[in-house]
């Protein structure tokens, strides 16, 4: 990683609402709770908390415990009673360019419908409601209709293959599942609903499927079981009071993606969740919600899509963008279109889509006004430098700062980002946010103050997960069986350097190690991206005799530059000098594109698979499945 370029966050905002930074982290120190608290009473309340946080049942930890809240009121009725019924919510912007502009009061109208119409299928405070939809507006209309009754929502990715959705589904007891005719992906329409029926028999459990009916795709409909959404919400009654919940009370289930074991549910709560969401959204984004334009690429079916495109910004009372399509339909310019057209002022995207956008070229960009953006934020992945500063010259035009944020499904909001007013160095995610303790630890628990680490998470926070559901043992097992049960080992090492910043190298579990050596897939990821003939990269290794692990690198080539022995050459030496002759990839494979989660996440699972020789796994969370067959007949059959 290096270190060039530092930016200062600007401080537009806060110039007009002074965020004082560093006494903002002396404030956290001095009165942990104190602080938190403060957070809190930004929602409100329908019975203030008095005790803060209840650490008796340590690390099942409760925060807030004696206050209740609705979240949906939290997102909706107190900015509508506060006048502001007419600002827009979300600008939706459909795959082949329709619009539907949705006010804070019409979504309002329309989650009390529907949160009428889930009490007539029986659903009460507690149960379990699963959303499988497409980024379309009634994701959001479903999650807050369950919020304003205590329904506990358990939103299942619209990528996800029928058997993936039912074993969720399973999981979790749902007795409602909320779903679609069909879903558009890149011009072709998929009929989620039909394709679901087979697998939604195996679930007794399952009383009612709702479906929106959004493209006209086939969908059969068995009587007594399947409503339509339409239906239902034009029967339903147009007043349905928020309840007041204890903070403490399940707000959502989330099954965490990644792992090779069984899916984690991760359960989150309402008061301290929406605390963290809503605290860090105004913070780290800089955010003036009565002049903002917020648009988060993140699909609504993973945390980031809950917590910034959901909950953060609706609690915050900011306008969105949410855009239905992929990054490259109906064109590979759409994202800065978009910026352009509806003048959104925070981008949140990932490091991979900001690599995909430089392999496409500047024109792309150049071909729009993007002078409204003022910030631009990363989640997701380690970026590496090379990205950074073309999302920084190329998209933010060189005002705009870079926010790395790093944080998880199970921290619920962000951890560790640079604020407004302070630096930020390019692939560091700088220091933990006021309220947040974070500590590297060696492998026997020691302190470590400037080298690499594990990453652990040393005090509770609000939005932190409250346990696996179902499964306390796991969650003890999984977070705090290492250090203790003080300590949240978050499964992530890093380097902290002499400033207390913080460089996020990637998962324990991508960790290569080549003749003793530990190497980082994301530091070498970084060294072959910042290579001017490549668009993206991903390494994974490989059992080796000599050096126990070697190193694989899946390559995609930059403009149209082919992949063959003589950019192999350059490319060995090119990491030789960047991190040394051990990184060397013993083999390049040549790519068109990487297996990627929807999310963006390369799946290094898929990868080792193929090298090693193994069947590939579960290949269902992947963005494009055929990528897969291009890269098995690359694997078997080298081009040179
Ligand atoms: C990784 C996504 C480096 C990390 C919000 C973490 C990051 C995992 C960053 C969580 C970042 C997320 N820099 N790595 N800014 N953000 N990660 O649960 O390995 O989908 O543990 O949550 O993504 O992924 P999850």
């Amino acid at each position: 990683m290096t270190t060039a370029g530092p930016s200062t966050v600007p401080r537009s905002f806060a110039a007009r609402h002074p965020v004082d930074a560093e006494a903002l982290y002396a404030r956290a120190a001095a009165d942990r709770l104190g602080f938190w608290a403060e957070q809190a009473r930004h929602l409100a309340w329908d019975k203030p908390f008095t005790t803060v946080l209840d650490d008796t049942e340590a690390p099942f930890h409760r925060w807030f415990p004696d206050g209740t809240l609705n979240a949906s009121a939290n997102c909706l009725d107190r900015h509508v009673a506060a006048g502001l019924g007419d600002r827009v919510a979300y600008h939706w912007h459909g795959e082949e360019g329709e619009t539907r502009t949705i006010t804070y009061a019409g979504l309002l109208d329309e989650v009390q419908r529907f949160a009428n119409a889930l009490k007539g299928l029986g659903v009460t405070a507690g149960d379990v409601v699963g959303i499988h939809l497409p980024m379309i507006p009634e994701a959001v209309v479903a999650m807050l209709a369950c919020a304003r009754i205590g329904a506990v929502h358990n939103v299942v990715f619209g990528g996800f293959a029928p058997q993936a959705v039912g074993e969720r589904m399973a999981a979790c007891g749902a007795r409602v599942l909320v779903t679609v005719d069909g879903a558009r992906r890149k011009g072709r329409v998929t009929a989620v609903k039909q394709a679901l029926d087979e697998t939604l028999e195996t679930l007794p459990g399952l009383e009612h499927v709702v479906v929106v009916g959004a493209t006209g795709a086939p969908c059969p409909m068995r009587p007594g079981r399947d409503s339509w959404y339409g239906d239902l919400c034009a029967a339903a009654g147009p007043d349905c009071p928020a309840v007041p919940l204890p903070a403490e009370h399940p707000l959502f289930l989330l099954y965490s993606s990644g792992s090779t074991a069984a899916p984690k549910g991760i359960v989150h709560t309402t008061g301290g969740y929406l605390t963290g969401v809503t605290y860090t959204h105004r913070l780290v984004f800089d955010l003036d919600p009565d002049h903002d334009v917020w648009f988060c690429t993140a699909d609504i079916g993973w945390i980031t899509g809950h917590s910034y495109l959901v909950y953060g910004p609706l609690a915050n009372g900011v306008t969105s963008v949410l855009f239905e399509g992929a990054p490259d339909h109906p064109h590979k310019g759409i994202w800065w279109e978009l910026v352009e057209r509806y003048g959104v002022t925070q981008l949140y995207t990932a490091p991979t889509a900001i690599r995909a956008a430089m392999s496409w070229g500047e024109e792309l960009p150049g071909r729009h006004d993007l002078s409204s953006l003022r910030l631009l934020g990363s989640v997701g992945e380690p970026i590496n430098p090379t990205a950074w500063h073309w999302y920084h010259r190329v998209i933010g035009g060189g005002r705009c700062p870079v926010v790395d944020t790093w944080w998880q499904t199970e921290t619920g909001s962000i951890m560790i980002a640079p604020l407004p007013g302070t630096t930020a160095k390019p692939g560091s995610a700088a220091r933990p946010l006021p309220g947040v303790s974070a500590a590297l630890l060696d492998a026997d628990g020691t302190p470590v103050t400037n080298g690499t680490g594990l990453l652990t998470l040393t005090q509770p926070w609000p939005s932190m997960l409250r346990t696996l559901h179902g499964d306390d043992e796991r969650y003890l097992s999984t977070y705090f069986s290492r250090f203790g049960k003080e300590t949240y080992v978050v499964g992530d090492a890093a380097r902290l350097d002499e400033d207390g910043h913080f460089w996020i190298l990637g998962r324990t579990d991508d960790v290569i190690n080549v003749s003793g050596h530990r190497l980082s897939t994301a530091e070498m990821e970084s060294a072959i991206a910042a290579h001017p003939a490549v668009a993206d990269a991903a390494v994974v290794a490989v059992p080796d005799e000599l050096t126990g692990q070697a190193v694989v690198a899946f390559v995609t080539p930059a403009d149209g530059r082919a992949g063959d022995a003589a950019l192999e050459a350059e490319l060995r030496e090119h990491i030789s000098v960047r991190i040394g002759k051990l990184a060397r990839p013993k083999r390049v494979v040549w790519t068109e594109a990487l297996p990627k989660t929807r999310s963006g996440k390369i799946m290094r699972r898929l990868l080792r698979d193929l090298v090693t020789g193994r069947p590939t796994g579960d290949v269902t969370t992947l963005g494009e499945p055929a990528v897969m067959d291009a890269l098995t007949a690359a694997v078997a059959h080298p081009a040179h």
